[in-house]
């Protein structure tokens, strides 16, 4: 990472290491265009057209920029449906960054998990992580497994000082496999995703491999938040703050049987894929791809974007390259937390996670706080959030809600996307937003999915606080967009 000092900037600024040079255009509705175009999406910021919204930070799942050399590198896609060479430039590349023999490619990470799940769940298997994921959790389920979170307590306060909120409890891992249940395997997922982006240690994952190897239980890595988790091993984790991106990376292959990923977020590109140097491991779960995914030399990925993935994944080896988003984030949560709003914190990978539960603590759990945060922050500013809290659990099989550990709004910051002065925008009416919290009402379901309702699911003001909130906005910005 290049060090460069300001002489007059008094806070610390993150400093972009690239420039841009292909733009798109953005458009910013007026506050009424904003209100209607958020009824229509059922206040669902999923269900938002993306010309309606300003700055996009749902997610960083497919929108992350990509570089001249990747860019390049599509026009050389070689399209054939079997035995493709770019297929075997992108296996190259995946063998030298995870030192590993076989590579299968899929169409992005969910995916990947529907041909684990299928090749190594059974009915009644039990399938502890350190935490879940909406869609790894749902593959799981589908095939009969159960999920055990088995995060340190810690890593789910939400303000915390700890350097690696994802860590395992290893204690309460001994414990669960000395019960002798049956374990389908063991996953960690890196910069994990749903409480803030945060990491897990290189201490911690080969504490979990060699548990892992003591009792005999594969043992999985989620590595499409790998890039983040990368940069703050690098920067947290004293006892490796002097080794390389490749070195560490290899370190951490070596904890883990099998490692899948989500090109969408590794990489920089749309795609993803399964590694593993296990031979009959690769031979169970081959068959699948073929199956559900496309020929085994492009797994339903466009080879375009598989050249692209070859390429950004030797970017992710580029320390100035992998900063760019943790410091962005950084800033980003220093800024907000110097006017109070709560933020999860230490900052994490993927984006900047806003607290409702205490943002909007006035509103209960079955009214969707991180929801009706979400709503309001689009209403009042045009950016699009993404809820992750209880609209994003899976109900009780009572049918009753099941209250998320943590109500949050995520605030993506895809990778090279943001300028700073977009960033500010956002804080300047993030800061508003909070100030005119007691505003802000809840959201009840009117049309509600059986699975992953989060994305479908559409929602309505349980009062008629939306207008509120707008008259209050007219008032304060008078005729500012
Ligand atoms: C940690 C993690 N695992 C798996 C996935 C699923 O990947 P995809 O969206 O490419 O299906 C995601 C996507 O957000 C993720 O964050």
């Amino acid at each position: 990472m290049s060090k460069i000092k300001f002489m007059f900037e008094s806070s610390n600024i993150p400093l972009e290491m690239h420039k841009v040079r292909i733009v798109q255009k953005l458009n910013l509705l007026s506050v009424e265009d904003r209100l209607d175009a958020i009824d229509k999406a059922g206040n669902n910021t999923f269900l938002l057209r993306n010309n309606d919204v300003f700055l996009d930070m749902l997610t960083d799942s497919g929108v992350n920029a990509m570089s001249d050399n990747q860019l390049a590198a599509m026009m050389r896609a070689d399209d054939s449906y079997a035995g493709s060479a770019t297929f075997e430039r992108l296996e190259k590349a995946v063998q030298k960054m995870f030192h590993k023999e076989f590579y299968l490619p899929a169409h992005q990470g969910r995916a990947c998990e529907n041909i684990i799940a299928q090749t190594f769940v059974k009915e009644g298997d039990i399938t502890p992580m350190n935490y879940h994921f909406t869609t790894t959790k749902a593959h799981i389920v589908a095939n009969g497994g159960t999920v055990v979170e088995l995060i340190k307590d810690e890593g789910v306060i939400v303000e915390s000082v700890l350097p690696f909120k994802g860590d395992m409890d290893i204690e309460k891992l001994e414990s669960l496999f000395k019960q002798g249940t049956k374990i389908a395997f063991n996953r960690i997922e890196v910069g994990t995703n749903l409480i803030g982006g945060q990491p897990v240690s290189l201490k911690n994952m080969k504490e979990v491999a060699a548990v892992c190897k003591k009792y005999g239980v594969m043992n999985l890595l989620d590595a499409s938040l790998l890039a983040d988790n990368l940069y703050f091993i690098k920067i947290r984790e004293e006892e490796y703050k002097d080794a390389t991106i490749e070195e560490i990376t290899k370190e951490i292959s070596d904890c883990f049987d099998v490692i899948y990923f989500s090109g969408r977020k590794l990489g920089c590109a749309r795609g993803g894929g399964i590694i593993t140097s296990n031979k009959e491991f690769y031979d169970r779960m081959k068959n699948l791809v073929p199956l559900y995914e496309g020929f085994i030399t492009y797994g339903g990925m466009s080879v375009r974007e598989m050249e692209a993935m070859a390429i950004g994944l030797e970017e992710t080896m580029d320390m100035d390259m992998i900063s760019q988003g943790p410091q962005f984030i950084e800033y980003m949560v220093n800024e907000l937390q110097k006017h109070d709003v709560p933020v999860v914190t230490p900052s994490g990978g993927l984006g900047c996670h806003l607290n409702a539960m205490e943002f909007v603590k006035h509103i209960p759990q079955d009214q969707f706080p991180s929801a009706s945060l979400g709503s309001a922050l689009y209403l009042i500013s045009g950016i699009r959030g993404m809820e992750r809290g209880t609209l994003s659990e899976e109900k009780n099989e009572d049918g009753s809600e099941h209250f998320a550990n943590m109500e949050l709004l995520r605030l993506a910051l895809p990778r090279r996307v943001f300028t700073l002065s977009q960033v500010k925008y956002a804080i300047d009416r993030i800061k508003w937003l909070y100030d005119n919290r007691e505003l802000i009402g809840g959201l009840r379901l009117y049309e509600e999915p059986e699975v992953m309702r989060f994305f479908l699911g559409k929602l309505e003001p349980v009062s008629s606080w939306q207008d509120k909130l707008v008259a209050k906005f007219k008032e304060d910005f008078g005729d500012s967009l």
